[in-house]
């Protein structure tokens, strides 16, 4: 089964472009090709991403038609009940966007980083952890391979702070992975010149990931030595203004971390005009300075969520993989239950995925690709969710 449903283009208007799917009606921008009506494309985060030739896209519709009249049945009859703070949240996700649920491939690149974050394994500090960076022409190899074999239309690259990975690196990568494969790009590489980012948005990266990781300034510049939270904030409205897309949130109980501060956290969130909102429980990792202190428990990381789709319920909202780690058996679907509607999945080469420890025993690093795919897919469709991203 497909990631994601081609929509049929019905209109198009400057740089809009009506799509058409089984009936509903979404909207797209597009920027990046020449398209007319009748013809068929991808969206993803409210972009075109990928056209599609008519005789493919109209198999991949057939096969998805009964199905995806069935899911919507499921997803609408699994929200009925709101007695719960989940069950509420739940409902309201299905009341603001159905039953679609987007999927993005994750690459992990380098775990070298400059930054010694009290919280984070791969800190430039962590002497025990094994360094990998992987080269331009791999990183590329990768993200084409997760694009056309796994069929993913958004990716992630992810990295420590790691300047070795300069612009006319990254660049020779955003473009190297748009003209071969384009898909819905998004960088989590830490904080960067703004130039450099204004150069990668110009070679079709549209997404930034950078989590603001806590709203409280004195926590912040504890847990980041030399670092401020106005700094990150003002980067993270920066790249707003450049029209990336915002993938942004915080650790669930960093030290210092109180219950109260949930809502502060989550308005801030919302503030900052985030696409997608990304909350993932702090987990103590041994070799850090950190390593002796508590964390959440699941029911106050699934709280967060709940909390943050009744205040927000346009936004886009996704299981972390931390959340995933602290139940692997049932995290994906609870979080999923308790308002989500966004996953990620890990793409890195397996080789490298144990090394990108930012916390210990990471979920979905004791498996291959394919079958977490295919687990994932089977899990949403008990779910009555549709592996699949419509646009606006
Ligand atoms: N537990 C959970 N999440 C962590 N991150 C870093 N260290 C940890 C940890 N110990 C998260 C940070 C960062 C993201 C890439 O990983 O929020 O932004």
């Amino acid at each position: 089964m497909c990631y994601s449903i081609p929509g049929k283009v019905l209109e198009v208007a400057d740089n809009f472009v009506t799509l058409d799917y089984f009936g509903e009606k979404r909207k797209a921008r597009n920027e990046l090709f020449t398209i007319s009506c009748g013809e068929y494309a991808y969206a993803q985060g409210g972009f075109i991403i990928q056209k599609i030739p008519a005789v493919q896209a109209e198999a991949i519709l057939d096969s998805w038609q009964e199905l995806f009249f069935k899911l919507k049945e499921i997803d609408e009859r699994l929200a009925r009940d709101s007695k719960t703070l989940y069950q509420k949240a739940n409902q309201i996700r299905q009341k603001y966007h159905g039953n679609s649920c987007c999927i993005h491939g994750i690459i992990e690149f380098s775990n070298y980083c400059r930054n010694d974050c009290l919280y984070c394994g791969i800190q430039h500090n962590n002497q025990a952890v094994g360094r990998y960076r992987m080269e331009v022409a791999e990183i590329i190899e990768a993200a084409v391979f997760a694009v056309e074999k796994l069929r993913f239309k958004a990716l992630v690259l992810q990295s420590g702070e790691d300047e070795y990975y300069d612009e006319n690196k990254l660049v020779a990568i955003a473009e190297g992975i748009m003209s071969q494969s384009p898909c819905l790009l998004t960088l989590s590489i830490g904080e960067r010149n703004p130039d450099t980012f204004e150069a990668l948005y110009r070679k079709g990266v549209r997404g930034a990931l950078l989590r603001f990781e806590t709203s409280d300034p004195q926590i912040y510049a504890r847990m980041k030595p030399g670092h401020s939270l106005t700094q990150r904030l003002d980067l993270l409205v920066a790249l707003r203004k450049m029209g990336y897309l915002i993938m942004t949130g915080f650790l669930i109980g960093l030290p210092g971390w109180r219950k109260e501060d949930i809502i502060k956290d989550i308005t801030l969130t919302a503030e900052l005009g985030a696409e997608m909102f990304s909350f993932g429980p702090f987990i103590p990792h041994p070799d850090t300075p950190l390593a002796g202190e508590g964390q959440v428990s699941l029911e106050t990381a699934l709280e967060v969520i709940a909390e943050a789709r009744i205040r927000n319920p346009e936004a886009k909202i996704l299981v972390t993989t931390a959340l995933e780690t602290m139940d692997k058996k049932n995290g994906l679907q609870l979080g999923l239950m308790a308002g989500a509607n966004s996953i990620m999945l890990n793409a890195t080469p397996r080789r490298y995925q144990q090394l990108y420890s930012i916390y210990p025993f990471r979920a979905g690093t004791d498996t291959e690709i394919e079958s977490r795919i295919e687990f994932v897919i089977r899990l949403l469709q008990s779910l009555g969710r549709a592996p699949t991203d419509l646009g606006l």
